[in-house]
């Protein structure tokens, strides 16, 4: 069943916030790029200036989950990821703003140097440790139990109360909404790499509304594509109780892509780095290493390959990541 605006607005101003970001994030053309490509008009949603930390998409899905640890009295954020993840750098700068302990378990990976995103995580104040990666699993279980033994309550940025970070792009979706109706724009589809959250959000806040654009997701790792939308469904499934949404949600609303990551997660493939190449010379935008590359290589190839043409719209929600550029200069080709 769709619902108004207010409604919508209404039920998430009922949920628990912080208020961390810089909203609206703003919404500007790319015209150099869109000319270049001769196919479709491109509009980026500046999602990497969401202010905190150097911006990025988490700092605006913890403004409600993280509300929920602030909710539940945890003393400390962890994170555990790559050594150049945005959520760790993120997790460290929101913990060091609310006064918690942040704790950051990454691997000793190939990008495991003091540049990018781990060495802010560490100029926040962040305890870090880098294991080995067949080890890191078993290093965060042992340093949940520690800090629990210790008297903590500890918090895990990425599967505690993960709902709300999906809750908080239903929130995105109503702001984007509002920006492009000031804006006029009508967009066709709205291109993002996500893992799940952004993604989810965007789709169950447009379909509760009644609007159909499409949302394109490009998935930073490789994965089963299938498996993925019927995870992002019950995810959805998941968000729209919290927000008491009565919606039909199902594999076929997800409509996502493993075909542009590579070999594995956080590495630059021939078609991301002329992406980010082509942005950057284009437009004086910077794109990342890990994300929003991808998105793009995503983009361009489906351009073309003749889906998105001459006089239709794209909104390309740019989620950040662009700290771990300054760690990736040799995978770049400049080192
Ligand atoms: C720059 C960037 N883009 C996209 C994502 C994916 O975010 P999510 O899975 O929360 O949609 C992340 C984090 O995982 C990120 O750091």
């Amino acid at each position: 069943m769709v619902i108004s605006r207010e409604e919508l607005r209404r039920r998430l101003d009922g949920l628990p916030r912080l208020h961390l970001a810089a909203l609206p994030t703003p919404v500007e053309p790319l015209e150099r790029l869109s000319a270049h490509l001769g196919g479709p008009r491109i509009f980026v949603k500046r999602e990497d200036l969401t202010g905190v930390a150097m911006g990025g998409n988490k700092i605006r899905e913890f403004e409600y989950q993280i509300a929920q640890a602030v909710e539940r009295g945890c003393d400390v954020l962890v994170h555990s990821a790559a050594a150049q993840s945005n959520q760790s750098r993120q997790t460290a700068a929101v913990a060091a703003k609310l006064g918690l302990k942040a704790v950051v378990v990454g691997r000793d990976d190939a990008h495991a140097q003091s540049q990018g995103n781990l060495l802010l995580a560490r100029l926040f104040g962040a305890e870090v440790h880098l294991p080995a990666p067949q080890e890191q699993a078993a290093v965060v279980a042992a340093k949940m139990a520690a800090l629990r033994a210790e008297g903590h309550t500890p918090f895990h940025t990425s599967t505690d109360a993960r709902v709300f970070r999906s809750v908080a792009y239903v929130d995105g979706a109503l702001e984007l909404l509002a920006q492009c109706e000031q804006q006029g724009i009508e967009p066709d589809a709205i291109y993002l790499c996500s893992g799940a959250y952004t993604h989810v959000g965007l789709v169950v806040g447009l379909k509760a509304l009644g609007v159909d654009w499409r949302v394109v997701g490009i998935s930073p790792s490789p994965r089963d594509d299938q498996q993925a939308a019927e995870g992002h469904a019950e995810l959805a499934r998941e968000c729209a109780g919290v927000l008491a949404l009565d919606l039909e949600l199902s594999p076929e609303d997800f409509e996502s892509y493993a075909d542009f990551v590579g070999p594995d997660y956080g590495v630059v493939t021939e078609e991301s780095k002329a992406a980010l190449h082509l942005v950057a010379e284009q437009e004086g935008l910077l794109l990342d290493p890990s994300y929003t590359s991808k998105a793009m290589a995503g983009l361009i190839a489906h351009i073309n390959d003749g889906r998105w043409q001459a006089g239709q719209t794209i909104v390309f929600l740019h989620t950040g990541g662009t700290p771990a550029l300054f760690a990736y200069a040799k995978d770049l080709g400049y080192a």
